[in-house]
């Protein structure tokens, strides 16, 4: 029966604390996804070295996000949740893929440009096969369908010409992965500049509300936002900023932008951000509460991560093998 389940693949990298962009976007998302589908979330710390980790930043920060995935209610028995370093599979099969991947396809990706031009004095080689290493995690899977969000549709694309190039070459090995458009998982864009991405690298703390934000600096920074001088809670592209904030407002609430509009119609931006704040301060609570508890037992988190690994691999290695056999390596593991 579980057999017949399609299959997911999910990551975030511990780069930096997560943002209610990586919740509303992704991860509650997720949660509605276990029951109807095999799902794999890895906390991708292989991706994360791409751009300089302060070791110990890095631990705490692979913890965290693997604590957040069960927090906000990833059931660790029906998904198979894991970090990604510890399945060596994903390193082994990106060489591989590596070597079916042309340059020309890396350098003309848009996020290795944007992050080139953003680390000028480390664009190492890991921060352009990043790509392969992304298509590796998810063909292993034998995935159906990548939950992502839009920056990372180009990826997906490169991750299917690969599997399709492998596949060709060789003899059908990989599933080609196809994007998982969901109930129009939430984009949730900067608080002091709506035309960008909500990021947890943004130079100005007040463009975004971590997961973690205490309710007073959730109320700050909601206050804050930008909005505009029209003073009408009207979900419109002219209205970016008021724009962004109902779609906080909507995938915290479940409530439909034009329902959200006739609530606040004369009311004025101070009430509707009130609300708001209220709104998302309550929807974090528990999700924080049970972080933080996750956090003080590190021993249990050990248990989640090494099993996790261990399911992970099983599969894992049983696509890289396929992989090595049709190159014309020599069999050597029993696995
Ligand atoms: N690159 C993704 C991001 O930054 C993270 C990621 C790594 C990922 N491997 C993946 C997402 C595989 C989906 C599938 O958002």
């Amino acid at each position: 029966m579980d057999e017949e389940k399609k299959v997911i693949f999910s990551g975030v990298q511990p780069s930096g604390n997560l943002t209610i962009g990586n919740y509303l976007g992704a991860l509650k998302n997720w949660v509605l996804l276990q029951d109807d589908y095999r799902c794999y979330f890895s906390v991708v710390d292989l991706h994360a070295i791409t751009v300089r980790q302060e070791p110990k930043s890095l631990r705490e920060k692979t913890l965290e996000v693997l604590a957040l995935y069960l927090a906000v209610g990833l059931d660790p028995e029906k998904n198979t949740i894991f970090i990604q370093s510890h399945v060596p599979a994903h390193s082994e099969a990106a060489w591989i893929l590596n070597c079916f991947t042309y340059m020309g396809e890396l350098s003309r990706m848009t996020q290795f440009k944007d992050k080139a031009a953003k680390h000028q004095d480390n664009i190492n080689a890991g921060l352009l096969t990043y790509p392969v290493l992304m298509a590796a995690d998810i063909l292993l899977y034998q995935t159906d369908l990548v939950p992502i969000g839009a920056d990372q549709k180009q990826h997906l694309e490169l991750a299917r010409n690969i599997a399709q190039r492998f596949n060709n070459i060789y003899s059908p090995t990989f599933k080609i992965p196809e994007p998982f458009i969901g109930n129009e998982g939430a984009r949730i864009m900067s608080l002091q500049d709506p035309a960008k991405k909500m990021s947890k690298s943004d130079e100005n703390e007040n463009g975004y509300i971590l997961i973690m934000d205490p309710p007073d600096v959730i109320k700050r920074k909601i206050q804050r936002a930008v909005t505009d001088n029209l003073g009408t809670v009207k979900y419109a592209d002219e209205q970016p900023g008021v724009k962004n904030l109902i779609s906080i407002y909507s995938a915290v609430a479940g409530m439909p932008s034009d329902e959200i509009e006739n609530k606040y119609k004369g009311a004025g931006y101070a009430k509707f951000k009130q609300d708001l704040a209220e709104a998302l301060i309550e929807e974090l609570k528990p999700v924080q509460e049970k972080c933080n508890d996750l956090l003080k037992n590190k021993d249990y988190l050990k248990k989640i991560y090494s099993d996790g690994a261990e399911r992970a691999a099983k599969v894992a290695y049983k696509t890289l093998r396929k992989m090595q056999k049709k190159i014309g390596f020599i069999p050597y593991l029993a696995k």
